[in-house]
């Protein structure tokens, strides 16, 4: 084994220091010249000093204010990263991270509280997708293609918006101390869509929320499958569609803790005895649950194997954080 003292590579360019592990240099490792300073290498072909006047650091393609530059977010992306990265911009603003890292082929997750999100990060996304020609598109060759996910979720307001509880429950939680009204709250409003009411699940494909988009409140789909992936923690493969004459089936499959995990929604709101028998027949047939090591499902059902997964989308949901993993 080295010395200790022999495993480090790193050079102090002060002249006359040695510090321990650190090899003090005065002249050019490569040309042997005493007069030289350290440049940190970009691209092959510039040279970066820590000054970048060389590139414009903003643009005005979305008419955003604070827009910065392709060619800023190319050089930064490709100074830390290599393709298949993950990019993260948790102030995405009108989306030039994002959009650079699709060019750039990156993964990439952005955030963004403004209500403009809709007519400019999302407006942009969809334009590189169809290959539009503006920032760094015309340098790399841009032409389009690709996929990118967005969610919108639910804020304090909405959650608070949803909230029901009938009109003598709401009188008399105005008599109550915070402590008696908290606990109230809890027990009234069990079966409001904010807090996951569970006979909503056996519609899993209408399930709706209020929701106040630019002052206007609009009764919304929310994607209850997709949620319950994110709580799970699935690590998702593929996500499919069946059709059984009319009846429609939407099964993820995908990884979670080295297991093979398989989750089934249909809707199951007035099914009786035969419409169980049928369910379980055309999994079966379809081969919907095979190879699985869990499988999950919304209500009841008479698949073998499988388990109701309402009980664990409630817990998950409410689960303080950290203690999310696991199929249990
Ligand atoms: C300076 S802009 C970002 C500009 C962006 N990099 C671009 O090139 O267009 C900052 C953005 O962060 C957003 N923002 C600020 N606080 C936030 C927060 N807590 N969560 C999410 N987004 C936030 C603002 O709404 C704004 O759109």
């Amino acid at each position: 084994m080295k010395k200790k003292e022999n495993r480090y590579k790193y050079y102090d360019v002060t002249p006359n220091k040695v510090i321990y592990g650190v090899q003090a240099i005065d002249r050019c490792l490569a040309c042997s010249d005493d007069d030289w300073r350290v440049d940190y290498l970009g691209a092959p072909t510039v040279n970066l000093s820590n000054l970048w006047l060389d590139i414009e650091s903003y643009a005005n393609t979305t008419g955003f204010f604070t827009e910065n530059s392709e060619a800023l977010l190319k050089r930064v992306i490709e100074l830390a990263s290599d393709k298949g990265d993950w990019i993260l911009d948790f102030f995405l603003g009108s989306g030039t991270t994002a959009a650079v890292a699709h060019k750039i082929q990156r993964k990439y997750i952005g955030v963004e509280v403004g209500s403009y999100f809709d007519d400019k990060a999302l407006l942009r996304l969809k334009k590189v997708l169809a290959g539009e020609t503006v920032g760094i598109s015309k340098e790399i060759g841009w032409a389009g293609g690709g996929a990118f996910k967005y969610i919108y979720l639910e804020s304090y307001e909405d959650a608070l918006n949803n909230i029901e509880f009938n009109e003598a429950a709401g009188q008399t939680a105005l008599k109550f101390d915070d402590y008696l009204l908290s606990y109230m709250l809890d027990w009234e409003t069990r079966e409001s869509p904010t807090r996951l009411n569970l006979q909503q699940l056996a519609s899993p494909f209408a399930y709706k929320l209020k929701i106040t988009r630019q002052q206007e409140i609009t009764n919304q789909a929310v994607d209850i499958p997709e949620t319950f992936a994110y709580l799970l923690g699935l690590d998702v493969s593929t996500r499919r569609v069946y059709d059984d004459n009319g009846r429609r089936y939407l099964v993820y499959r995908g990884a979670l803790d080295h297991r093979e995990v398989v989750v089934v929604w249909r809707d199951t709101a007035k099914w009786e005895q035969k419409d169980y028998e049928r369910d379980k027949t055309f999994v079966a047939a379809q081969k919907i649950a095979e190879g699985a090591d869990d499988v999950f499902v919304n209500g009841d059902s008479l698949i073998p194997g499988a388990r109701s997964l309402d009980g664990v989308f409630k817990s998950r949901m409410f689960a303080p954080m950290g203690g999310m993993r696991g199929a249990n």
